[in-house]
């Protein structure tokens, strides 16, 4: 595996790929690298001649007093996790490499990024478009995967991507899950004992949404009830949101008889974690 930091040694390499017809793939990631990332990688692997992935932690997509700073690195560790999985390019810029001086451009997705994360954290998807629409142009890949632990952001890069032409298929992964159902994340790492065991409301509350379906109940309101009551029972918990959304415009749904998502956000002691799970409904 190739180590690359700058822009131009990574189109020079990977343009001689392309250039004989191989198939790029890649997998932007913000490195701290877990089975989740891993997931995305092995099938990109199966899919594609040549496999690039990147760690870059974005400031553009951190808002004020949120953890950029601190964000969790440890790149010997992912190289060699990558190493392991077969990549061929792990492209790894600095921050003055991809906003040099003089930066100037903003990339703005309306209506998919309005709700969940979008009014959580303002400018967030902003940041993600920016980011991913730079490692895309630098790239070039045929196909890049994202997994739907992020689902909200994947929706959003599906959208810039069919509206700004993009010659990139973007694939959705499915959540890859601890054995006691908490979505792995990099930021799992801020739990102590106790907070990780309150995590655990997050995946467990798809349980009672189901339980209640089964038991009939199409009401939205008592559905959110009962999700938010079983999290605040979780000590160090704080909800930033449950929302029962259309799958796909995210817009909130008016009842439980349709195909719907949930998705939550729920500070666990400082770690602001996210979770959804699609609801079928027949
Ligand atoms: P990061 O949080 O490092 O995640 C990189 C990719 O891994 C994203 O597509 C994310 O959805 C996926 N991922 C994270 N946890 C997962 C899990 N438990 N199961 C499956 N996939 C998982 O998301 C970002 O970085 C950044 O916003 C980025 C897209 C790189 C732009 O900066």
């Amino acid at each position: 595996m190739k180590i690359i930091t700058k822009i131009s040694e990574s189109r020079d390499e990977i343009n001689v790929f392309r250039c004989v017809g191989k198939r790029i793939g890649f997998v932007p990631t913000m490195g701290y690298l877990h089975e989740g990332h891993l997931s995305l990688v092995k099938k990109c692997r199966e899919e594609n001649d040549i496999v690039v992935v990147s760690i870059f932690v974005n400031p553009t997509q951190f808002g004020a007093g949120e953890d950029f700073e601190c964000y969790p690195k440890d790149l010997k560790k992912d190289a060699a996790l990558l190493q392991g999985a077969g990549v061929d390019f792990l492209f790894t810029p600095s921050v003055e490499e991809m906003y040099p001086e003089g930066f100037s451009t903003a990339i703005s997705v309306s209506g998919i990024s309005d709700g969940l994360c979008g009014s959580s954290r303002p400018g967030h998807f902003d940041g993600v478009a920016l980011v991913v629409t730079k490692l895309l142009n630098i790239i070039m890949p045929h196909k890049a995967y994202f997994g739907m632990k992020d689902y909200q952001q994947l929706q959003v890069i599906k959208r810039f991507v069919a509206d700004l032409n993009m010659n990139t298929k973007i694939i959705g992964m499915p959540i890859i899950r601890e054995t006691d159902g908490l979505a792995l994340s990099s930021r799992n790492i801020y739990l102590n004992a106790d907070e990780r065991r309150s995590a655990l409301c997050l995946s467990r509350s798809f349980a009672l949404v189901c339980e209640a379906l089964e038991g009939g109940e199409t009401e939205v309101s008592e559905v959110k009830t009962i999700v938010e009551n079983f999290i605040k029972d979780h000590p160090h918990t704080r909800i930033d949101y449950v929302q029962f959304v259309d799958p796909e415009t995210l817009k909130p749904v008016k009842d439980l008889t349709k195909d719907f998502l949930l998705a939550l956000a729920v500070y666990v002691g400082k770690a602001r974690l996210i979770d959804n799970n699609i609801f079928k409904v027949m």
